[in-house]
């Protein structure tokens, strides 16, 4: 086994080129705090940041206790961090861009399931890619979710070339096909097929930029347990399958020895954790592997991101943490510390004294 590599995601950050980052893995795991987290710190050095939260349940908000919605909106405290909460799941005449084509969508949804998402997944993208944001961070939905939502393009596209090579073959009977799927002669041909023409295109590119390595990476969020493990072994291969680059992992909430203190549970629970850690490094030796302390509390604002992302791009070391710690500790123990310190030098300094007085 070679050396680890840097336990952080300062690789990430150091690659001016990406433009997509993913941050996925299991359900509770931290996926919300380490995309919000890693916009923070892009922030930094970025001109222009936009994290979007897919997952239908959202946290965005929660997160930096502050209200989004689905047009980015400024993260309060900074100017150039935007936030927006996306749902994946269209409502036939949601989009604007597909008024009229509700009901068309609707049917075509019978004939392939979750091609509806997969539209308004494409026209979420082509809205954002107008906007020229530097870099755009996913906080995704729960793994299989997000897996199905990195499919679409392909899908989209697949299904696409179909309807554009039946367009081809039969010419003028598209309306037909508009029949079969029960509907009337508004929706003219070229109407539709401008439609969805356009969309392949910025299927094509987006399809393109998700599958190269410059432009895109996807990090995985997970907790050093059994299922986590497994699921996020699970991950990686499909993104694989999917040829999307990922190069790092987060393993959250870790306990560590010398916070453990006497609790026999904390025990338990550390060796086990420290198992499946023996596990991750041998099994993603290519991988940064990055820690993150399980926190007494939660981690909501952005005080609290900003300080917990220090972790993400130096490796967290509980020695440090004890001397944070040391602040809180109450004042009045270190008074008391103080005090006995002053009494026995003042009894050295008496029997000093003394001894001078006894030599005179
Ligand atoms: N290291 C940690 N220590 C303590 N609390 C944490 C830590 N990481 C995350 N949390 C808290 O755990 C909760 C779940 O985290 P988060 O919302 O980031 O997970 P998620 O993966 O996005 O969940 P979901 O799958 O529901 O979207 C939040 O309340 C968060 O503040
Ligand atoms: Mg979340």
């Amino acid at each position: 086994m070679g050396t680890p590599l840097e336990g952080s995601v300062r690789n990430v950050l150091d690659q001016e080129q990406l433009k997509w980052i993913f941050v996925g893995g299991k359900g509770g795991v931290g996926k919300t705090t380490c995309s919000s987290m890693l916009a923070i710190l892009l922030a930094e050095i970025r001109p222009s940041v936009l994290i979007i939260s897919t997952d239908p349940a959202h946290n965005l908000s929660d997160a930096f206790q502050q209200k989004f919605t689905r047009t980015p909106t400024l993260v309060d405290g900074f100017s150039n961090l935007f936030a927006m909460e996306v749902d994946p799941s269209m409502e036939g005449d949601e989009l604007d861009a597909f008024e009229g084509m509700g009901g068309f969508l609707s049917e075509l949804t019978n004939a392939i399931p979750g091609i509806d998402e997969a539209v308004s997944f494409a026209e979420m993208l082509k809205l954002v890619k107008t906007m020229d944001y530097s870099v755009i961070v996913f906080d995704t939905a729960p793994t299989g979710h997000t897996l199905r939502l990195l499919q679409f393009p392909s899908t989209l596209e697949k299904c696409l070339g179909k309807m554009m090579s039946l367009k081809n073959k039969f010419g003028g009977m598209i309306s037909q096909v508009s029949h079969l799927f029960g509907l009337g002669d508004e929706f003219r041909e070229d109407a539709i097929m401008g439609k969805l023409e356009a969309m392949k295109s910025v299927i094509e590119q987006v399809n393109e930029q998700f599958r190269d390595p410059d432009l895109t990476t996807f990090l995985c969020v997970c907790i050093p347990e059994f299922l986590s493990l497994y699921e996020t072994e699970r991950l990686v291969q499909e993104l694989a399958r999917f040829e999307i680059d990922t190069h790092n992992i987060i393993i959250n909430q870790v306990l560590f020895p010398e916070e453990a203190s006497d609790s026999k549970l904390l025990k338990a629970r550390l060796k086990m954790q420290q198992k499946y850690l023996d596990q991750f490094y041998e099994l993603y030796e290519d991988f940064n592997l990055t820690l993150l302390p399980l926190l007494p509390e939660e981690v909501r604002g952005v005080t609290a991101l900003k300080k917990f992302a220090a972790n993400l791009m130096t490796p967290y070391k509980p020695a440090a943490a004890s001397a944070s710690e040391l602040q809180d500790e109450s004042i009045e123990a270190a008074t008391l510390r103080l005090r006995e310190r002053i009494s026995q030098l003042e009894a050295e300094l008496e029997r000093m004294r003394k001894g001078k007085q006894i030599a005179d």
